[in-house]
């Protein structure tokens, strides 16, 4: 599919065009990236757009979220490993960064690196070579870095959590992601694509719209940035009644502030089979929970005492 059937990439706001303009200009060279934004602006997007438009795109886009894994599993994650490098070895594995030869290799959340980690990934970015964990043997390499965090990175520096050599080798161009409140002349804009595309995703047509909910979504100030938007509208869509969206539709925090309710209500308006209530039920709910944390899956995962990788899999699943 092409990039912009498949994102919003039109924009009125200067900072934003400003940034598409130098993911183009950059996607044209080889040099490392280094996208730094709030969570949940669109950095991950940025990085495909990037792809997209480098010669690169033919060749495979391989994203990994550092923050996902443990230590140890992250290393024999990206750098693969040989039959009984380690205990639980039983196969050899390729590493994901062989998987994204040619391509690009996009690590989201590199501030959350381990220091040893990094010397790692300095060495292959460096020599160009991967070593499967428990073998000698070099393989060529060659892939462009893309890495993004919303951390201070020189701070972390500073701090002695992320090391400088690796540090300046990743961030050779430095793009920024606004925020989305920085972005107000996008806003009605993205509310109405999100809303288009939150209606095929759960094939639920809407017709209008209450004043207090569109009062709502235009004065906002989206702490969690696009993805809070499109959890928001989700929302609104999934809980939408005969087409319209209600006061229902707003995040409890609003509507327990406009209507003084203080808990939250069940609506019944129809007789559905139990795995489709289920299903929407565990839609709300998660979509609700990860609200309350700004999208983020690592606290929304400790508050629900589930695993992280429990929780990727249904924001995966359900498209939130
Ligand atoms: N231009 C856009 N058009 C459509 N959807 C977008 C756009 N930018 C971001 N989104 C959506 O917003 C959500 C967050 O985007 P993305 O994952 O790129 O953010 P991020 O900055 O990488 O967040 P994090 O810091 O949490 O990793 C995703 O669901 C993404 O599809
Ligand atoms: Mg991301």
């Amino acid at each position: 599919m092409n990039i912009h059937e498949k994102y919003h990439l039109k924009s009125n706001n200067p900072q934003y065009l400003k940034m598409l303009y130098y993911c183009e200009k950059a996607a044209k060279s080889n040099s490392n990236i280094l996208l730094i934004g709030e969570s949940g602006a669109g950095k991950e997007v940025a990085a495909k757009y990037i792809h997209y438009c480098s010669q690169r795109k033919d060749s495979p886009l391989v994203s990994v979220n550092c923050s996902s894994y443990t230590e140890s599993l992250l290393e024999s994650e990206l750098f693969g490993y040989e039959e009984g490098a380690f205990t639980g070895a039983l196969k050899s594995k390729k590493g994901i960064i062989e998987t994204a030869d040619k391509g690009t290799l996009f690590l989201d959340e590199i501030g959350d690196l381990s220091l040893l980690t990094q010397i790692k990934l300095l060495r292959t970015i460096e020599n160009k070579k991967i070593q499967h964990i428990g073998s000698n043997v070099k393989h060529d390499v060659d892939f462009r870095l893309i890495t993004a965090t919303n951390i201070d990175l020189a701070d972390a520096v500073t701090n002695h959590k992320f090391r400088e050599d690796f540090f300046y080798r990743i961030s050779t161009i430095v793009i920024r992601v606004p925020s989305l409140r920085e972005r107000k002349e996008d806003l009605e804009d993205l509310i109405d694509y999100m809303l288009k595309e939150s209606q095929k995703e759960h094939d639920i047509e809407v017709t209008g719209m209450c004043d207090e909910a569109k009062d709502f979504l235009m004065n906002y100030s989206y702490p969690g940035n696009i993805r809070e938007l499109k959890n928001l509208i989700d929302r609104m869509v999934v809980l939408s009644d005969k087409g319209m969206i209600t006061r229902d539709g707003l995040p409890i925090m609003h509507s327990v502030k406009a209507t003084n309710h203080t808990s939250n209500h069940f609506h019944f308006n129809e007789i559905i089979p139990m795995k489709k209530y289920k299903t929407q039920s565990e839609i709300k709910y998660l979509t609700w929970v990860l609200n309350q944390f700004n999208g983020n899956i690592s606290d929304t995962a400790k508050a629900l005492e589930v695993s992280t990788r429990y929780v990727q899999y249904k924001v995966k699943e359900f498209k939130l």
